[in-house]
Order: structure tokens, then sequence, then C-alpha cells
């Protein structure tokens, strides 16, 4: 099955893992793009959708979903039912890296706001070890030189996204040569640094469910 079905097929398989009358949150990439897709089909039994950046609440929107900001929605319910939305690299501990598209703080707040993370993805995100697709780091401009050179001494190699801006106005710093051991230690040293908005490894915010896409169907895991 090519990557591009398989990915279709996890993001139809999450649908089952919404619930009627809630508020969903919904990831940012080209995976979570199949998935608002589908969703289209159940508009009409959620109160609405939390999107995890502009570029998602424009394609929920173009569907006719209704789109929460997220603190709209928590003064309407406690928290969000379902999050959904793809990864870079997952491990067997269900910890992730994301932020290949540069979203990864507003996807950690909105993964945080709900009950269930329920992970869509291809065969090829799984790894023994995070850190072989490079760690995006979300810093506030100026403490730019101060993150790298932490990084650095963390064994890793920095390098600035060119041209990028995330929604919150900063940068991403994706740091490359680093084989993760220890994920959760990990994210909290990284997230230690002053200037360090959050950085991508998703183990505190972790997935509750993968569904990974595979020449055989869809597994759960
Ligand atoms: C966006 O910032 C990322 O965290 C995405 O969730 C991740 O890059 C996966 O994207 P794809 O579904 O396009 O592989």
């Amino acid at each position: 099955m090519a990557q591009n079905e398989m990915k279709k097929k996890v993001a139809e398989a999450a649908l089952a893992y919404v619930k009627a009358g809630s508020i969903v949150g919904v990831g940012t990439g080209s995976t979570a793009n199949m998935f608002i897709d589908a969703l289209a089909s159940m508009k009409n039994d959620i109160l609405g959708a939390v999107a995890s950046s502009e570029v998602t609440a424009e394609r929920l929107a173009g569907h006719g979903i209704v789109v929460l900001d997220l603190n709209q929605a928590l003064k309407q319910v406690k928290s969000l039912s379902v999050y959904i939305d793809g990864a870079d690299e997952f491990d067997g501990g269900k910890n992730l890296v994301k932020g290949g598209g540069g979203a990864l703080t507003r996807e950690k707040i909105v993964a945080a706001a709900s009950d269930q993370f329920v992970c869509i993805v291809d065969e090829s995100k799984q790894v023994a070890f995070l850190g072989a697709f490079p760690l995006p780091i979300e810093v506030i401009p100026m403490a730019r030189e101060l993150v790298a050179g932490i990084v650095v001494g963390l064994g890793g190699v920095p390098k600035l996204r060119e041209g990028f801006v995330t929604d919150n106005g900063n940068i991403i710093i994706d740091v490359h040569e680093l084989k993760v051991t220890d994920a959760r230690a990990l994210e909290d040293e990284l997230n230690s640094v002053p200037g360090v908005v959050t950085n991508g490894i998703f183990s505190h915010q972790g997935a509750d469910v993968v569904l990974m896409g595979t020449a055989d169907g869809v597994v759960t895991l």
C-alpha cells in the first residue's frame, strides 16, 4: 500500500474515537489533513473542533466544521474528548517526536487539554529510539544562540529552520544527531532552558493509542 493510502486509512480509522456531542482536538500535517477531510462527514455530530495551527483552523472551517478557540472550548467542557494528530516518529513507549510542520507548541497544548491522544501514522514513523528525525525546538528569537549552545553541550547539532516563523511568532531550531534514550528526561531538560517555548518530544503528552498504517491494513497499538 502506498504511504498516502496508509495515511488515509488511519485517518478514517480515527473517526471511531470521535464521540458524538464532543469537542475534538485536531492536529497539523498531511495525515491530520486527511483526518480533517474524514471528520467533515461527522460535522453535524460534534460540537466543534479546536485546531493546533492556523492552517488546520482554515481547513476545518473550509469543510464547515465549527472551529473553537481552546479557551472558549474549555468554558463549555472540562476537557476535549480526544486529540487526533500525526507524528514524525514514535517509539515503543508511544513517546513521539512532533513539530516537523512547526506547530509543536499548540499541538502539545491541545493534547494536554484532551482526555485521549490518538496518533495516526504510517509504519515509516516507527523507531527504536527517537532522534533520527531532527528534534524541533520552538525558541523565543532572542534566546537562539543560548539554546543552540546548550544543545551542542547535549551532543546535538542545532540548525535554524531558515525563513520559518511559528504561529506564535517564534523560531524553530531543529536538532540533528540526537539518540534519545530517555525521552521524558530530555523533554524536561530542554524545556527547562530559558527561551525554549517547548520541544518536540511528546513524552508527558505521549500517545494513548497509535493507529499505524501498514501494507496489511491499520494496526492499533
Ligand atoms: C506538525 O507540526 C507535526 O507535528 C506533524 O504532526 C508531524 O510533522 C506529522 O506530519 P505528517 O502527518 O505530514 O507526516
